[in-house]
Parts: C-alpha cells; sequence; structure tokens
C-alpha cells in the first residue's frame, strides 16, 4: 500500500510545484511533448490492457497498483492477451510468437510505490476504482510527483474530468483530461478523449498523438457525464436489466434477440458482466445522484437485481459470477 503521511504529501506537492515551474519551459519543446514514457495506475481487466497496448507500440511503461497480488493479476491478464495476439501476428512461427510476447511484456515494469511509478512519466493514465474521493486523491498524489509536462489522464467511465482535477493547481489542470479507453482495451478501437473546461488545447494534441501512436482512433468530447459511448450505452444496459425484472423474457433470450435481431456482438447481459457489475452500480449510482443534467433521472434508478448481485459479491466475468456463472468456463 502507499503510505502518504500529511507532511510527506505537502513536501510532494512542493516538488510538484517546482517541478511544474521547470517543466513550463520545456512543454513546448518536442522532446517534452512527445509521449514515449506512459505510467498507467491500477492493473485492473482496463490498466492492464492500457499498459500492454501502450508496451506493444514501444512505449516504456510502468505499471502501478496497491500491492503485488494486483500486479500479478494485471501481468496474467496481459500475457494471456498478447499470447491471443501473438497467435494470430504469427501463426506459424511459435518460438517468434512466443518472444515477441516476452519482448512486450518486458517492457512493463510493475511497481507499488506511486512516487516511483510517476517519476519521469510523459503520461499517466488513471484506471482504478469509480469513486470520486479516490481518484482525486491519486490526482493529488500524481501531480506532486510527476514531472512538470506531464499529461494526467483518467480512464473514468462515468466521473466529470473537471472533478477529479478539483484539488490540482491552475498548470496541472491545464494538462489533465479524459483519455476513455474500451473493453477489451486490445480490441477496441476508440479512445474518447475528454476535454474539460481547463484542459489546454496543447494538451489534446498530445494526447490525440498519443491515441494514435498506439494504432487507436480518438473522439474528442467535452467533458459531460458518459461522453459519447456510455451516456447512449448505459441507459440501453440499465433498460435491460428492467425488462429482465418486469419478467418480459430472462437474460439468455434478451441477449439472443439484441444480438441477433440488432448485430449486437454481445448482449447486454454479457456485457454488463463484462464491464463489471461493481462499475456499472458506481456509474449509474453516481449519476442518480449528482449527475449534470442527470439527478433523479429515472433511468439510472437503483435496479434490484444489480444491487442484489452486487451485494453478493458477483461482479461478472470478473469474479466468476454475474448474471451468468463463469465458474465452469
Ligand atoms: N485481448 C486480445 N484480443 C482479444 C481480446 C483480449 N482480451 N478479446 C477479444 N480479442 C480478439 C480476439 O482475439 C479476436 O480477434 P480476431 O477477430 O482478430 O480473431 C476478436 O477479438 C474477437 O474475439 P472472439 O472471436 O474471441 O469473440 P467475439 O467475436 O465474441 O468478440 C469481443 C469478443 C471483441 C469482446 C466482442 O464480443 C465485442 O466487441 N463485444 C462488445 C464489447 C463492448 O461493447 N465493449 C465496450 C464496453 S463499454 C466500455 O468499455 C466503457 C465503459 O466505460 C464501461
Ligand atoms: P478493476 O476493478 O478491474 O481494477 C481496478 C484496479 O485498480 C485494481 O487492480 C485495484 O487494485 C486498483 N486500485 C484501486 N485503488 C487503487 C489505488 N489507489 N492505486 C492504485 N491502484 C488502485 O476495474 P476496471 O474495470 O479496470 O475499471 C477501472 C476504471 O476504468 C474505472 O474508473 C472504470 O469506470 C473505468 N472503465 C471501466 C471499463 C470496463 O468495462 N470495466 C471500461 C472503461 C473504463
Amino acid at each position: 500500500m502507499y503510505k502518504y503521511t500529511t507532511a510527506s504529501f505537502a513536501s510532494s506537492r512542493r516538488l510538484g510545484a517546482a517541478r511544474s515551474a521547470l517543466g513550463r519551459g520545456a512543454l513546448y519543446s518536442s522532446e517534452a511533448s512527445a509521449i514515449k514514457r506512459v505510467a498507467v495506475v491500477g492493473g485492473g481487466q482496463m490498466g492492464a490492457g492500457i499498459a500492454q497496448v501502450s508496451a506493444t507500440y514501444e512505449h516504456g511503461v510502468t505499471l502501478i497498483d496497491v500491492n503485488h497480488e494486483a500486479l500479478d493479476r494485471g501481468h496474467a491478464y496481459m500475457a494471456k492477451s498478447l499470447a491471443r495476439v501473438a497467435k494470430k501476428k504469427f501463426p506459424e512461427e511459435p518460438a517468434v510468437a512466443h518472444d515477441w510476447v516476452e519482448a512486450v511484456l518486458g517492457r512493463v515494469r510493475r511497481t507499488t510505490s506511486l512516487p516511483e511509478g510517476v517519476a519521469n512519466a510523459d503520461l499517466v493514465v488513471e484506471a482504478v476504482v469509480e469513486n470520486i474521493a479516490v481518484k482525486q486523491k491519486l490526482f493529488a498524489d500524481i501531480a506532486g510527483a510527476a514531472p512538470g509536462h506531464c499529461l494526467l489522464a483518467s480512464n473514468t467511465s462515468s466521473l466529470p474530468i473537471g472533478r477529479i482535477a478539483e484539488p490540482l493547481d491552475a498548470p496541472t489542470r491545464g494538462r489533465t483530461l479524459g483519455l476513455h479507453f474500451f473493453n477489451p482495451v486490445p480490441q477496441m478501437k476508440l479512445v474518447e478523449v475528454v476535454r474539460a473546461a481547463e484542459t489546454s488545447e496543447q494538451a489534446v494534441g498530445r494526447a490525440v498523438a498519443f491515441v494514435k501512436s498506439i494504432g487507436k482512433a480518438p473522439a474528442v468530447c467535452k467533458d459531460t457525464p458518459g461522453f459519447i459511448v456510455n451516456r447512449l450505452l448505459l441507459p440501453y444496459m440499465m433498460e435491460a436489466i428492467r425488462l429482465l425484472e418486469r419478467g418480459v423474457a430472462d437474460a439468455r433470450d434478451i441477449d439472443t434477440a439484441m444480438k441477433l435481431g440488432a448485430g449486437y456482438p454481445m448482449g447486454p447481459f454479457e456485457l454488463c458482466d463484462y464491464v463489471g457489475l461493481d462499475t456499472l452500480k458506481f456509474i449509474t449510482d453516481g449519476w442518480f445522484k449528482e449527475g449534470d443534467g442527470l439527478r433523479g433521472d429515472k433511468a439510472f434508478a437503483a435496479s434490484g437485481k444489480l444491487d442484489e448481485l452486487v451485494a453478493a459479491g458477483h461482479l461478472g466475468v470478473k469474479s466468476g459470477r454475474g448474471f451468468y456463472d463463469y465458474s465452469k468456463k
């Protein structure tokens, strides 16, 4: 676990302010604007995917999580996913495929120390639990330890980037933005680049260049709840749960209907389980309580079925059970 005392936090903020001042001069040099070193905070399904893809495209990557077990899980996720990619890339050459996987994994350093992990990063991408207090504290800590030219990005699904950046000073808010990847990161081509009110044009430009450098397509958008994709996807997922609760059909038939009737690659319950039911609940509860323009919107009202599954620890694919049981697969 990170150990921050108030004193060390205050001194790391002073160090950050000094670095910020130093970094400002270098900000406009191409040396500082090119992103070569990426730190990813949170080695869960999203963080591990972001680290993997960054390393695949030759960036030096540091993956940071709270303990070694979480880092090991992230490593296992990357190894499994890279093996899948390598099998397609080098179908006739297993030895070459193996060496390629090892080379990519070799570009990902792992640490439980946040200050050390972000110390020389050009970009930090945060992918921890969907909780505003946790993210605000983390961004303050990152800002205190990362170089003054470093971009600070959140992979949040639903939280306003402007609120995550609230504890930061104005120059740091200028280089804070959303980089919203999609699950599974190695396969999904889109990254939403979220411009908060105070994000600088230069930060958006550098983020767009980074997204292209890892083979993804950027879509730049404003800092509004759900950005583009989740603002459309979440009402659909919640309405599917309400269809189930009203007894219109069972989960399997609703999934089949949307796959075969609407051409979706996954049905809504497969998708809920894939995203994670805890994440889905964090998003919808947050919007219902205080989402800008969404407060009290019944599309995001609590669902008894979802609450029941989350309370039982059935979080979807990542816990082995959600709407479906994955333990036998
Ligand atoms: N790592 C690497 N490659 C992967 C992968 C992974 N984790 N998962 C899937 N793939 C690749 C496979 O290797 C395969 O590649 P080829 O087509 O080149 O052979 C391809 O993806 C398809 O995989 P499969 O054949 O195994 O299975 P599938 O056809 O059912 O596709 C899927 C799997 C890509 C996940 C597909 O079902 C899909 O697109 N589902 C919808 C996913 C989606 O909507 N994601 C967004 C969720 S919302 C979100 O992320 C935002 C948020 O904030 C909550
Ligand atoms: P996850 O539960 O799989 O992983 C979260 C990881 O963060 C865990 O490994 C945990 O140990 C780590 N963590 C928690 N607090 C930390 C801290 N203070 N410092 C370092 N690491 C910490 O979650 P996920 O599904 O990868 O989601 C992560 C973020 O990405 C959330 O904000 C979520 O909304 C967003 N997101 C999720 C999806 C999805 O489909 N699951 C898609 C896009 C965006």
